[in-house]
């Protein structure tokens, strides 16, 4: 689209709250898609033709290629705290700006995982499909026994801010033993704040009685839950991943829940989502659910506030919010 205006030109590509995208239509020359329609890559492409800026929800990929073939293109703030849908270093070498959507859904999500992990400990998705099945006749004393949280070996997988969130959960809300693996280890206060103790991550696997996952999705950390980790687990163990699809071997996890080498599993991530591994449909044991652990109105909506906040602060005055790479000289 071209024109004549001198108003930044901007691309919201999936359909946001309307009083966010209000604020961007005050500042900028906007096109939108609040119809929420589906764009392959090429579409993308062809709408960002003579943008400056695109406001991407984490599902759209800003690839190399997309770069080179947009290059007005000067930032792209993701409403996603997870950024592995862009190419940091194309956008970098291109000069252009990339920010993510941090902070702002840190408790409403480790809230969920806490909550997706219970719920799998419990058996609450495959007990409540039994119920609905109308296969519910009678008591008995080992109807859908799962495992204790309180008291239990929490592990931790990735101990960024939503991994503490978790774990200070677990640890003051419920008694649990924390433990946690992480690139890097976390200073003496932040480790006292969540009760947690740094392992390696075999022992972090075979010690979890449950296992959180919240690892950024990057070429090191694709299937890093496969069939030789999930040999280390207990058998009574359950895995929650929160983080992204790609992390765990789907394939191998199907097996080993329905091997009985794990125990359970909670998943709202994906690899190749919306597809889900048939494999994983067809297993029991396993509570499954659309990528909705940030999914409060208010968080979501903060999201996609400080999103188009990254915008309006890159367009008056050069600087973002929450930067994802750092620019020598800022294009504007
Ligand atoms: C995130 O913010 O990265 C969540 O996964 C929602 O996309």
């Amino acid at each position: 689209m071209t024109s004549s205006s001198s108003k930044p030109r901007i691309l919201v590509s999936r359909a946001i709250f309307p009083e966010v995208l209000a604020q961007l239509e005050a500042v900028f020359e906007v096109e939108h898609n609040q119809a929420d329609a589906v764009w392959s890559a090429q579409d993308l492409t062809a709408r960002l033709q003579g943008k400056d800026g695109v406001l991407t929800t984490g599902g759209e990929r800003i690839s190399a290629e997309l770069l080179q073939a947009c290059p007005q293109l000067k930032i792209c703030a993701n409403m996603a705290v997870g950024f592995n849908n862009f190419d940091v270093p194309a956008m970098t070498a291109r000069g252009v700006q990339g920010t993510n959507a941090p902070d702002v859904l840190t408790e409403t999500t480790a809230d969920f995982g806490f909550a997706l992990m219970m719920a799998t400990a419990r058996r609450m998705a495959e007990s409540e499909h039994f119920l609905r099945a109308g296969l519910w006749k009678r008591w008995s004393y080992d109807m859908f026994c799962g495992s204790d949280i309180h008291g239990a070996t929490l592990g931790i997988l990735g101990m960024g801010r939503i991994g503490q969130g978790i774990a200070r959960r677990g640890f003051h809300g419920f008694g649990m033993k924390v433990i946690y693996h992480n690139r890097s280890r976390l200073d003496a206060g932040l480790e006292a704040a969540c009760g947690a103790q740094y392992v390696d991550k075999s022992t972090l696997l075979a010690q979890a009685d449950h296992l959180v996952l919240l690892l950024p999705y990057s070429a090191e950390s694709h299937h890093s839950i496969g069939a030789a980790e999930l040999a280390l687990m207990k058998p009574t163990a359950t895995l929650t991943n929160i983080a992204r699809g790609g992390i765990v071997d789907d394939a191998a996890l199907a097996h080993a829940l329905r091997s009985g080498q794990i125990a359970a599993a909670g998943l709202d991530v994906f690899e190749g989502e919306p597809q889900v591994h048939p494999d994983l449909l067809t297993v029991p044991n396993v509570v499954l659910t659309p990528h909705i652990a940030s999914a409060t109105l208010n968080t979501r909506r903060a999201m996609a506030q400080l999103a188009a906040d990254n915008l309006l602060r890159f367009f008056a005055t050069g600087e973002v919010l929450t930067p994802v790479n750092t620019l020598g000289a800022v294009r504007r």
